[in-house]
């Protein structure tokens, strides 16, 4: 993993918030919260919240009393994330590393993270943390993206952004969110970390936008990529949305859009 992949800030958040989480993000949350609801937990802890579309979704199907505590490593997607909460007393926000959690063994009967798990360094390391935090009886949910190849959109964009940079295409969108999604792997290192009881569901959706600009700003502009393509030249970043968004017109035409998006969703207990 480069080191800028798990950098969300600056321009990102907003236009991460505006455009990439209503494209991709928002039926896996309320997928998730609906797990999550299930289980009727009393302490939740979301890891690499992000904007909060999954904490707003856990809130709003969890009773006032439900403790829920946000946290993510860039503090910019934290406060972007506090600013949009309706309901802003019902939510702790904290800036916290995965890797690292800054809470007491068994103090949350749920831990949540979605599509943040791709980005931990120490994949076993995250695993663990989540374990030492969850009480005996507790689930630790989570998703992660599928291969790029089954993602049409992410797919699209990073192929036509090659054709700019041929001699070092920006590979951010293969490499780490679309990185981490041999469901083997992944049961043999929640393994590593303890669990014992593993269970995976793959989950597809359609991905849908206003238009195909909408989906080339979204990838090329509210996420790490961004700051790929700044390092191999910033005056091309305008260029390399026009390429995206042209590629994606070519494929799913001029007006609205949609392509298919798919997911493994991943639930483990001790
Ligand atoms: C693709 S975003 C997902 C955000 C949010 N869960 C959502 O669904 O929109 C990945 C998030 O992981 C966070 N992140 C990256 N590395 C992290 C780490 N080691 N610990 C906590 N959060 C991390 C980033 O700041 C970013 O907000």
């Amino acid at each position: 993993m480069d080191v800028t992949d798990k950098l969300f800030a600056g321009s990102i958040p907003e236009i991460y918030n505006r455009l990439l989480v209503p494209l991709i993000f928002e039926p896996y949350a309320n997928d998730l919260a609906e797990r999550i609801a299930r289980t009727e937990p009393e302490n939740v802890l979301e890891t690499a919240a992000g904007t909060g579309v999954l904490t707003r979704a856990i809130v709003s199907r969890l009773p006032a009393q439900t403790r829920v505590v946000a946290t993510d490593l860039n503090q910019p997607m934290l406060d972007h994330a506090a600013a949009k909460q309706p309901q802003p007393d019902r939510i702790a926000w904290r800036q916290a590393d995965a890797l690292a959690l800054p809470f007491k063994n068994q103090e949350f009967d749920v831990v949540a993270c979605q599509f943040g798990v791709m980005f931990f360094p120490d994949k076993i390391k995250g695993f663990s943390e989540a374990r030492r935090v969850l009480t005996p009886r507790g689930h630790f949910f989570f998703n992660v993206w599928d291969r790029i190849g089954n993602n049409e959109f992410a797919d699209i964009v990073t192929s036509s952004l090659a054709r700019l940079f041929p001699q070092d295409p920006p590979m951010f969108m293969a490499r780490t969110p679309h990185g981490y999604h041999d469901v083997g792997k992944i049961r043999n290192e929640l393994g590593a970390a303890g669990f014992t009881d593993i269970s995976a569901e793959t989950v597809d959706h359609r991905s849908k936008a206003a238009s195909p600009r909408d989906v080339a700003v979204a990838y090329c502009q509210g996420t790490p990529l961004r700051t790929e393509i700044e390092t191999r030249d910033a005056s091309l970043l305008e260029k390399a949305t026009e390429i995206a968004a042209d590629a994606l017109a070519q494929r799913f035409g001029n007006g609205p859009i949609d392509g298919l998006i798919r997911a493994h969703v991943i639930t483990a207990t001790n």
